[in-house]
């Protein structure tokens, strides 16, 4: 008895150091301006607020005029770093940096329910965007995608207020190419800290890494423009989004060698390598998993691990484990390069990072129960069946196979009647998952055939027409036969028994949805 009471006593000492404020300095003063002020890591006892600016501490509170509990910030890679610990589960918090005044209540954020639990609200709200940086895109000194990405969110915000009850987001996931085209800090900066500034600043932003975020590399541009100069030979340029490395220290922004300061992804992105937010510890912020109440997010490494053999397997085997260990009812994995795709110059029948993706990490979605996978890169909206057993190349898909049916024994559409079952009605397991690549939030590549010769910047006859999508009405605008063309963003929602994904157009129209059910 007597050592019990010393083992309680022990871990509320221990529990009281881990859960008070880094300082007792109490809250005074006005809030200071910030940069690029943004959230890392919400738990459900803890947070991360991120920022750039003179000021050193943070002040929370549970209402906006009552900021009390102070915590200090110390500079990370950059960036002022303030890490938030002891905080009640799905509760709001607000916050002001450098004092306790401030003048703008939607410095805001809610912390995570207790893993398993749903939100009070009974559902969560996750906002997911694809390459969604081309504000920063040039082409020959000239921007070539501007006000895109901000139409997208528009649409979003309008959908949100229209259809969603104003819901506030409580994940914000981001699938890779969302600062183009080389990744820099500008670029971020401008892609991604100015697009979305109110969102950033009140939920976690949870990244994976693109081809874009990765610097430059050498590429022939003649299989972009057959010109003159290109009878002679391939005319090489460092391109933005074509580096073939493996290492992210290799980081080179302009074509003349590894950049000094790393990676800018990896300093921007505090992730959780250690398994701070749930899931078993990566090991490397390159890929991480975390729970988010009733909902396990997986983020891999279509980019860096997977462009190494032994990183991959690495990977794999990482993944494999923190899936056997993974109980919340719903399973969300998202990368940059589509598992399926038919998108313009991106083609999982031939593009090697969408092979290995789909070779080596789909067989295990399917085994241990993963629902819904979301991938960027095409700059269009794919969506598959309810999916088991196709890893092959598009010819060798079989519906019959490797698709959920219907009662006529065509492929289930997800909605209605057609709604999908987390456990197969065929093999009583979970084993089954939804594939949608959803890279328009900041572009849509529109027809243009290519010309002889030419096999990127163009689209060629089976442009969006991978037999693994749902196909698509005709009469809708931009429709191909198993794709959209157009801009937009998804909105996933969690609830106890339903997971519902639905893509957003600009104009606040909802142009695919689908339900799992459990
Ligand atoms: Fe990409």
């Amino acid at each position: 008895m007597k050592n019990l009471i010393q083992l309680l006593a022990a871990l509320a000492l221990l529990q009281a150091c881990t859960t008070a404020p880094s300082a007792p300095s109490p809250c005074t003063g006005q809030s200071t301006p910030t940069e690029r002020l943004f959230l890392q890591q919400v738990t459900a006892t803890s947070a991360i607020i991120r920022w750039r600016g003179e000021a050193a501490s943070v002040c929370i509170g549970q209402s906006a005029d009552s900021l009390t509990q102070r915590f200090d910030a110390s500079t990370v890679n950059g960036h002022m770093t303030a890490q938030l610990t002891g905080l009640q589960a799905d509760t709001r918090y607000f916050y002001a940096i450098g004092g306790a005044g401030t003048t703008d209540p939607s410095f805001t954020f809610t912390t995570a329910p207790e893993p398993g639990q749903v939100p009070a609200d009974g559902n969560t709200h996750i906002w997911l965007l694809g390459d969604s940086g081309t504000q920063t895109e040039q082409f020959m000194g000239r921007f070539t995608h501007p006000g895109e990405a901000e139409i997208v969110k528009q649409g979003f915000l309008k959908y949100n207020a229209d259809q969603a009850d104003n819901e506030p987001v409580d994940l914000l996931l981001l699938l890779g190419d969302n600062a183009y085209l080389e990744g820099t800090d500008a670029q971020w900066q401008g892609a991604y800290f100015d697009i979305y500034p109110k969102i950033i600043r009140s939920v976690a932003t949870w990244p994976t890494i693109g081809n874009h975020e990765m610097g430059a590399g050498p590429l022939d541009v003649c299989l972009f423009r057959p010109m003159p100069q290109c009878e002679e030979g391939p005319v090489m340029m460092a391109v933005g989004g074509i580096s073939e490395s493996a290492d992210p220290a290799s980081y080179d922004s302009n074509g003349d060698g590894p950049d000094e300061g790393g990676l800018p992804y990896l300093s921007i992105f505090d992730l959780p390598s250690r398994g701070e937010a749930g899931g078993v510890p990566s090991g490397t912020e390159q890929y991480y998993a975390f729970d988010y109440g009733n909902v396990h997010v997986v983020s891999l490494d279509s980019q860096l691990s997977n462009r190494d053999d032994a990183q991959r397997r690495a990977m794999r085997d990482w993944l494999v484990d923190d899936l056997s260990r993974n109980t919340l009812d719903w399973t969300i994995v998202i990368f940059h390069h589509p598992v399926y795709s038919k998108g313009e110059n991106h083609d999982s029948d031939v593009e090697q990072a969408e092979i290995d993706m789909r070779e080596t990490f789909a067989p295990v979605f399917e085994d241990y129960g993963v629902d819904l996978v979301f991938n960027g890169h095409a700059h269009s909206y794919e969506r598959s069946w309810y999916l088991h057993g196709h890893h092959g190349k598009s010819d060798t898909f079989s519906a019959a196979q490797h698709a959920e049916l219907n009662a006529d024994g065509d492929p289930a559409i997800g909605q209605g009647e057609e709604s999908y079952q987390q456990i197969s009605s065929g093999s009583g397991k979970d084993d089954k998952a939804i594939y949608t690549v959803a890279g328009s939030a900041g572009k849509a590549d529109e027809p243009h055939p290519c010309k002889e010769g030419q096999r990127l910047g163009c689209t060629l006859p089976d442009w969006l027409m991978h037999p693994a999508h749902r196909t698509f009405d005709p009469t809708v605008s931009g429709a191909r036969p198993h794709g959209i063309a157009r801009r937009g963003s998804v909105v996933v929602d969690a609830t106890a028994k339903t997971l519902t994904s639905r893509f957003i157009d600009e104009h606040g129209e909802v142009l695919d949805w689908f339900v799992i059910e459990r």
